[in-house]
């Protein structure tokens, strides 16, 4: 599909998961044109610019090109929120990397801005928009399960020092499970079930110390300061109820990812931090679970939400990863925390409708106008 024109883009943060940004973001090759990078490890932009064929920046310099109209936020998250604001100041559009900030005051100043300057917010995740969600999302639409009346969403690692090659921010504040994979499960279970109104949650610190397994920074220790497990109950709006655990303090687990409970059946939803994956339905009394066909692609990847910011600002309409769905993720994300410290429930002062479902029949590469 050629679309109206291209827009331009431009890549702050050059690490360990920046080459999937690149790759993902070159499927969607009709509507974006990736046309810089830049990293406060300049080698590190170099090398990311040699190897995409992009121009290497200072954050600076990228800012300062009239016609990127997005920047593609993919620090760590304690610069999250400082690398929108200078993207917000310089008028582009930006598009983060999750969480939205490491606190619900940056992530207010965040939205706040880009109002005020007319510019879109956006954030990961964006595997929602993948084949597995979709398909969930659909099935859930069409009545398979009846009306959700629960649901369970499980994250459990022994964290990533064993792989990560700079695992430090896993255990800074802004860190931990539920601020790095909570929104995976939180924004799949929005999408799905829709806004959540109160939330409470115990949470822990069990090993104050980790070791890096991995290279180059095998054997350092990190001093760990935020809670590793958390475990959290959640009422939605429509009076579902959740339970969820985020840890890095579990060697193995037998958990499902996430299920939801209708009054019709049951619906088993694949790993949200993946596009694809199996949906299984077991409907009222029978004997067993049944396998369905994805009913949307599972070949696309990262950067599918800054294809949706494109595509929004080429045809003039809202975006599905966007800053309001991010700020209530986020909130819900912060509360079981605080909830944990004064050992009442937290009510929930953001809400967000849930973003719209995406047609069938897209080709890979294809959005809807
Ligand atoms: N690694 C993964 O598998 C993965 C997967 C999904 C999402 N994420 C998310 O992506 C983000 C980045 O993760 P990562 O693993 O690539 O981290 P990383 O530490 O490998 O890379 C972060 C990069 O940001 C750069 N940076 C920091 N502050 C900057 C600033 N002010 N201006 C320019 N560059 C700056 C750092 O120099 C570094 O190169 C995080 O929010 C993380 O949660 C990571």
């Amino acid at each position: 599909m050629t679309t109206q024109r291209k827009v331009k883009v431009g890549v702050i943060g050059c690490g360990n998961i920046s080459p999937a940004y690149f790759k993902g973001m070159r499927v969607f090759g009709n509507i974006l044109d990736v046309v810089a990078c830049a990293d406060i490890d300049m080698s590190r932009a170099h090398a990311k610019a040699a190897e995409f064929g992009v121009q290497a920046c200072t954050d600076e310099e990228l800012l300062a090109i009239p016609d990127i109209e997005i920047v593609v936020n993919i620090t760590w998250p304690k610069a999250h929120t400082l690398v929108n604001m200078m993207a917000i100041e310089a008028g582009k559009n930006v598009h983060c990397e999750k969480p939205l900030a490491i606190n619900r005051a940056d992530g207010q100043k965040t939205i706040a801005a880009a109002r005020a300057k007319g510019v879109r917010v956006g954030c990961a995740p964006d595997t929602f928009y993948g084949g597995g969600i979709q398909t969930c999302r659909k099935l859930i639409d069409d009545g398979w399960i009846g009306e959700p009346v629960a649901a369970t969403a499980f994250y459990s690692s022994p964290g990533h020092e064993r792989w990560h090659p700079d695992p430090e921010f896993y255990y800074e504040i802004g860190g931990g499970p539920m601020l790095d994979m909570g929104p995976y499960y939180l924004t799949a279970l929005v999408n799905l079930i829709g806004p959540i109104k109160r939330v409470t949650g115990s949470t822990r610190i069990t090993f104050p110390e980790r070791v890096i397994g991995s290279q180059p920074k095998y054997g350092k220790h990190i001093k760990v300061e935020t809670p590793t497990h958390i475990a959290g109950v959640m009422d939605f709006a429509n009076g579902a109820v959740g339970t969820i655990i985020t840890s890095f303090d579990v060697w193995s687990a037998n958990l499902p990812r996430i299920e939801i409970y209708g009054t019709e059946g049951s619906l088993s939803v694949p790993d949200p931090n993946i596009f694809g994956g199996t949906v299984m339905v077991r409907r009222g009394a029978a004997q067993a679970w049944s396998e369905i066909p994805l009913t949307h692609s599972a070949e696309i990847s990262r950067g599918t939400g800054v294809a949706d910011m494109a595509y929004g600002l080429v045809y003039g309409r809202p975006q599905r990863a966007n800053g309001d769905l991010a700020y209530h993720v986020l909130e819900v994300m912060c509360a079981f925390e605080e909830s944990s410290r004064s050992g009442k429930h937290v009510e929930i002062q953001s809400t967000c409708p849930r973003p719209a479902a995406l047609p069938t029949g897209l080709q890979a590469g294809e959005l809807d106008t």
